[in-house]
């Protein structure tokens, strides 16, 4: 089967998918840290953010979460926006895409508290009115399927790499077709030539066709991703030969990711590049494509004009300041691209 079916049924199998079981926390108790499982300040610099937007735009607004996961993240932004921006909580509503029911179950409990302006959808379809404000997800694509691709140099095109069995071994092999709505990677002509045999690439038509919609629901306002991936020209890195899939347990990375379906996390870079164009065809314009640390420190810049709330901040939270900044964490590795209508 193509890698992208194996990735659907390994982390969204309605009852053994590794996110659709309860028992997979973030953070230290779980397989992997993202900025939201450092602590709550990451939620306090994108509120800080979305307000400044928000402030921009007349009548009611909508700020909407994709890939919230255990609701953390939607708790941490709803404390820090009612405190630094009382006067938009009368017209701010948040709205949560969840395709699965088990994490909206989750989700319903994390936030209780905002139980009068917190509304749930399955996914774009269900989403009747455009959007005005801010849609954006923290580490999201990178969790959408990909499909896998074998550069054959004698051939000069590209081989479909899929999933097989060897025994009771998941194992890679050569597919006669590539799955449905795969297509082979664009890249630039004069790579044709110099791209070694068997150099390896994902695509995901899934998350460039999730950033198409999300561009088509925005009438007015902000599209947002968080997340590590590569623009075009280091995607094609003559150093990382064997592509960017890969599984995490326990905070390692996992020797086989085809092993134990359903017990790792499975996850590939994000194509930035694509997924720039996809909101570009969508009539968006790009307003900033940087690293976490550049964005954030926008954040904190004009934040320095707020002397007591840098002041009231724990020794806990510069500590998570300084991790969401340090480019050995998350400050390099991870980028923002910001798209606005
Ligand atoms: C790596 S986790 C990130 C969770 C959280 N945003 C964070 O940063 O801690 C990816 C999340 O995206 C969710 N997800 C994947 N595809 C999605 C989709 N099409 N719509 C909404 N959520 C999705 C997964 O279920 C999972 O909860």
């Amino acid at each position: 089967m193509p890698l992208a079916r194996f990735m659907e049924l390994a982390l969204y199998h309605p009852e053994h998918g590794y996110y659709t079981r309860a028992d997979r926390p973030i953070g230290r108790a779980g397989d992997f840290y993202t900025s939201v499982s450092v602590g709550r300040l990451f939620g306090e610099l994108l509120a800080r953010r979305f307000a400044t937007w928000l402030d921009r735009l007349a009548g009611p607004v909508q700020i909407v979460e994709a890939g919230a996961h255990d609701g953390r993240l939607a708790a941490d932004l709803l404390v820090a926006l009612d405190r630094i921006a009382p006067a938009l909580r009368s017209r701010t509503e948040y709205w949560i895409l969840e395709p699965l029911a088990r994490r909206r179950e989750g989700q319903v409990q994390t936030l209780a508290a905002w139980a009068n302006r917190v509304r749930w959808f399955a996914d774009w379809r269900d989403i009747a009115i455009p959007v005005q404000g801010v849609i954006f997800g923290n580490e999201l694509l990178d969790a959408m399927p990909v499909h896998r691709w074998s550069w054959d140099a004698a051939r000069g095109g590209w081989r479909a790499i899929g999933v097989g069995l060897d025994g009771d071994r998941f194992t890679w092999v050569p597919l006669a077709r590539p799955g449905d709505g795969a297509t082979h990677p664009e890249f630039p002509a004069e790579l044709a030539d110099v791209l070694p045999d068997g150099y390896v690439i994902e695509t995901s038509p899934a998350a460039e066709s999730w950033w198409h919609a999300a561009a088509k629901a925005l009438q007015r306002g902000w599209l947002l991703a968080i997340d590590y991936g590569h623009d075009t020209p280091d995607r094609w890195s003559p150093a990382r030969t064997g592509g960017t899939f890969r599984g995490y347990r326990g905070h390692r990375e996992s020797p086989d990711p085809l092993a134990h379906p359903g017990e790792q996390d499975l996850t590939a870079h994000v194509d930035f590049g694509a997924i720039r164009r996809a909101g570009e065809q969508a009539g968006l314009q790009t307003e900033v494509f940087c690293s976490q640390e550049q964005f954030l420190t926008t954040v904190l810049s004009e934040l320095s004009r707020d002397a007591a709330a840098m002041a009231a901040w724990s020794a806990p939270e510069r500590r998570q300041l300084m991790t969401l900044l340090h480019p050995q964490h998350f400050g390099r590795a991870f980028r923002v691209l910001v798209q606005q209508r």
